[in-house]
């Protein structure tokens, strides 16, 4: 039988976002390894790229077939499928072997299998974004795990990954435990968010009768300076397809989206964590309301005859200051929900080194990552100074959501975010008086800087 050389990697899991991966290793030259559920999709994969590809049927072959330590990407179906692989690897795998779960795990599950396989078998929790162009061409790739265990495999995926402003490979170490799938999970956040956002500005210019070349041509001069990104790239290419029958695509898409869970992981996160994510909450729940059960026919004329003002000459500017404060504070989200997350699961995750994985390959890629870089370098502790930058566009920004009857829940979140950072004096202070004065929770007074409870007018009880 022939000897065949052992494969430096092994990837299991050969839907297309796996099958890319796996042809990204192979096309830098890596020996790879493959392995499915059905052979029939290996098969065809080896026949097409026979590159640098071997496939097998059965798992213990796959397995043998690597060299050691073996290095096994998985990307498969989230939650269970992802344990039954690894309980079916172990049968086979040494003590030093890397599994590296490449899906959209849920955090919680990578800490689970962590603990679980911390006798048997190395485990690294890593999110892959970019889509599945991206896992073929260069994703952005964000591996968390025991430090030494990660480090060993940068040199691999610093080969098949995108590449960041200085050319540099967007993948870096980036923390302990589940901090790699965590990451991801946030990045997932803040992709929704910025979704919503260019959604509903699509939704103003919609309204004001723009047909969808027009709005093309809006966001081609939004998609400038920081605000120059994929989603808005993507966005002006679709809004210029058209059907073969002359009919724009984007208006033959029903209007409800859906999700497949790492958004509402993100709020689910958040609230355990304390920290404040109304722009990446609000996108996810815009995703859950366009699932209203009725079409609302019945409500059209109602919705019509609503005032409408308009958008002014200088539109076009203001819609870039509007939607910038919805980038803006829906990375500042996402960061301040990863830095609460590490502090307190002590993943010693890089704030700096995030947004420098996150400059290219990834769906959330953007200029102004780099603005946040240069806030976010001196300290690896969000500075909130810079958000006085954003001050100037509110006034804007709030007038033009004040002219539009369009839904603008993600917008206006953000643009609520950024005024509650910037207000000297939160209400709360009421909130607080309200909660003694039926509760006797105390508060803190800022002449004497006690805790203390009562000293109202109760004429209420
Ligand atoms: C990426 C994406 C990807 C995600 C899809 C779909 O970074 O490549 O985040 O991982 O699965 O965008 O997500 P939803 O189905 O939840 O919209």
């Amino acid at each position: 039988m022939l000897n065949l050389p052992k494969s430096t990697i092994g990837v299991i899991g050969l839907a297309v976002m796996g099958a890319n991966l796996a042809r990204n290793f192979a096309s830098r030259g890596y020996q790879t390894s493959i392995y499915n559920r059905t052979f029939s999709r290996t098969q065809e994969l080896v026949f097409d790229h026979p590159d640098h590809l071997q496939g097998f049927e059965e798992l213990k072959k796959f397995v043998e077939s690597l060299e050691l330590p073996r290095k096994i990407f998985i990307m498969v179906k989230s939650g269970q499928p992802v344990d039954d692989i690894i309980t079916e690897l172990l049968q086979y795998t040494d003590r030093k072997d890397i599994i590296t779960d490449c899906g959209n795990s849920y955090w919680k599950d990578t800490q689970r299998r962590q603990e679980q396989l911390r006798h048997k078998i190395n485990f690294v929790g890593c999110g892959v974004s970019g889509g599945s162009l991206g896992a073929l061409h260069g994703p952005s790739i964000m591996p968390g795990g025991v430090s030494h265990v990660v480090d060993s495999l940068l040199p691999y995926l610093q080969h098949v990954a995108a590449k960041d402003f200085e050319s540099q490979p967007c993948v870096a170490n980036i923390g302990e435990g589940a901090a790699g799938h965590f990451v991801k999970m946030v990045h997932n956040g803040i992709e929704y968010a910025i979704m919503q956002s260019i959604a509903e500005i699509y939704d103003i210019l919609r309204s004001k009768q723009n047909n969808n070349e027009q709005i093309r041509t809006v966001f081609s001069k939004l998609n400038q300076g920081s605000l120059q990104s994929y989603l808005l790239d993507i966005t002006e290419d679709i809004l210029e397809t058209q059907t073969q029958e002359g009919v724009y695509l984007l208006d033959l898409v029903l209007d409800k989206a859906e999700n497949k869970g790492t958004g509402g992981w993100t709020a689910i996160s958040a609230i355990e964590l304390g920290v404040s994510v109304p722009s990446l909450s609000s996108a996810l729940f815009a995703r859950y309301a366009s699932n209203r059960d009725d079409n609302p026919t019945n409500t059209q004329q109602v919705y019509q005859k609503l005032d409408d003002q308009g958008i002014s000459d200088h539109a076009v500017y203001n819609l870039s200051k509007l939607l910038e404060l919805g980038f803006f504070a829906s990375y500042l989200q996402g960061l301040e929900l990863i830095q609460k997350a590490s502090d307190k699961y002590d993943w010693k995750v890089n704030i700096n080194e995030v947004l420098r994985v996150w400059e290219g390959g990834c769906i959330i890629r953007s200029q102004m990552i780099s603005t946040l870089q240069y806030y976010t370098k001196p300290n690896p502790y969000l500075q909130r100074d810079f958000i006085t930058k954003f001050a100037e566009h509110i006034p804007k920004a709030r007038h033009l959501i004040a002219q539009t009857k369009a839904p603008m829940a993600t917008n206006n979140a953000s643009l609520d975010y950024i005024l509650t950072l910037l207000a000297p004096n939160l209400p709360t202070n009421l909130i607080q008086a309200q909660r003694d004065y039926f509760g006797e929770h105390t508060y803190i007074r800022t002449d004497t800087g006690e805790t203390v409870t009562g000293g109202w007018n109760k004429s209420n009880g």
